[in-house]
């Protein structure tokens, strides 16, 4: 097992019935700003009981953080926190409210050019660069991020997606209620399970390094998904379906089961800029492209690979390759039950079109991705015109 460092203070609120802790847990004299996206919140009733939660505290609305949200978008929230003199933020969302409310948190009280903050990719940006971040809790709605229980986001800019870590943008609770995420659209709830299972994939499939805790607790979250990943697609309201769900998506990155392991993460940069180029949803980029990563890394990745084959699809006959053909095909066929399209070419994107994503990659600096750095643009190259 390879050194490391657990840290992650948010406290999670579970289950049904859970918005009276925003009362408990939202300092009683604080000024508060509810952000929230598009109206989904707000037509579900959400935002209200969230607002009655809050009593008699001085409450602000921003709403319209759009998905995969946009620097422009959330410095206006930036201004109202530092013209209002907000003390607390209550992010009700998904994945793209949520990062979009930690890049506020960091941005509000920044004294330089806030672009800067988007400078720092994987690095941790620290109390010396923000002096000031504002706190925050959430409501989440949508399973598939994590971003209710870890520290990072990923914030839109130009035509690059960029991701922003911090020890300062830890919620400091999320509410998970099941209940909040019936609402949600068929292919939302699918996205969510590929981003899940991506997320888990990427820091378990790797190379070995002994680490049987996190190996077993990422086999649990895949297996999870599994069984109940078709059946919480079409039932929607099946609460149990959907609490397995909701728990294994902050589960699969909230820092456990990636902690002294490998972790890999090419199958999100390079999905990155798909959906940056081609407006595609993150967990769909992820289902194009992970299965190409899998037959391309295939030499790289070969023992986890064999082990995944073996403990999550049964497979145990065959030579190595045969093993490995019938995973990647097992894994497709999953995404694909979910009602999510596994090749480029389902969406309407062209061979044609790689050389251009290849020059994203490389003007956004991810020219040595995976666990090793071994994918370099010409590794991305291949494994896009696999996904074909
Ligand atoms: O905006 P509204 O109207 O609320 O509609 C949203 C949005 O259109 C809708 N929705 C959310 N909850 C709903 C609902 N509709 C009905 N009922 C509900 N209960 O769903 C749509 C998608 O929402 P979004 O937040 O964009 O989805 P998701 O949670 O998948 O987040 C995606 C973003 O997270 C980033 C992605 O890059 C992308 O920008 N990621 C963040 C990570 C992190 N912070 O750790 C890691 C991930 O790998 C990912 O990169
Ligand atoms: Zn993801």
């Amino acid at each position: 097992m390879l050194n490391f460092d657990f840290y992650n203070p948010t406290q999670i609120f579970f289950g049904k019935d859970r918005l009276d802790n925003i009362d408990k847990q939202v300092p009683a004299d604080a000024k508060v700003l509810i952000t929230y996206g598009g109206g989904s919140a707000v037509k579900s009733g959400l935002i209200g009981k969230v607002k009655a939660n809050l009593g008699s505290r001085k409450v602000f609305e921003f709403g319209g953080i759009e998905p995969n949200p946009r620097y422009e978008t959330l410095m206006k929230a930036a201004e109202i926190v530092r013209s209002e003199n907000i003390d607390f933020i209550l992010a009700v969302g998904g994945g793209s409210v949520i990062d979009g409310t930690k890049f506020i948190c960091l941005a509000a009280h920044y004294s330089g050019d806030a672009r800067d903050l988007l400078k720092y990719g994987f690095a941790m940006i620290t109390s010396d660069v923000v002096k000031k971040p504002v706190p925050f809790g959430t409501v989440l709605t949508l399973p598939a991020t994590g971003s209710e229980m870890n520290c990072g986001a990923v914030i839109s800019y130009e035509h690059g997606k960029f991701p922003v870590m911090s020890a300062l943008t830890f919620p400091k609770f999320s509410i998970l209620d099941p209940v909040v995420t019936f609402t949600l659209p068929k292919i939302q709830v699918a996205n969510g399970i590929v981003d899940t299972f991506v997320h888990t994939t990427e820091q378990y499939i790797t190379y070995p390094v002994d680490a049987r805790i996190q190996d077993r607790m990422a086999e649990g979250i895949l297996h999870t998904l599994i069984e109940i990943g078709v059946t919480t697609v079409n039932e929607p309201e099946n609460y149990d379906a959907r609490a397995n769900l909701v728990w294994s998506a902050t589960m699969a990155l909230n820092g456990l089961i990636g902690a002294g392991v490998p972790q890999d993460w090419a199958t999100h940069m390079i999905g990155h800029e798909l959906t940056a180029m081609f407006g595609i949803d993150h967990g769909q980029t992820l289902a194009i492209i992970y299965p190409a990563v899998l037959d391309v890394m295939r030499k790289q990745k070969r023992a986890k690979i064999l082990q995944y084959a073996e403990r999550i699809w049964n497979i145990t006959s065959g030579s190595d390759d045969e093993k490995i053909d019938l995973t990647i095909k097992k894994t497709r066929e999953f995404f694909e039950s979910l009602g999510i399209k596994t090749h480029l070419s389902d969406y309407g994107i062209s061979a044609d079109k790689i050389p251009a994503i290849v020059e994203k990659l490389k003007e956004h600096g991810m020219t040595a991705l995976s666990e090793t750095g071994d994918v370099t643009p010409d590794v991305s190259r291949e494994i896009l015109e696999k996904a074909m």
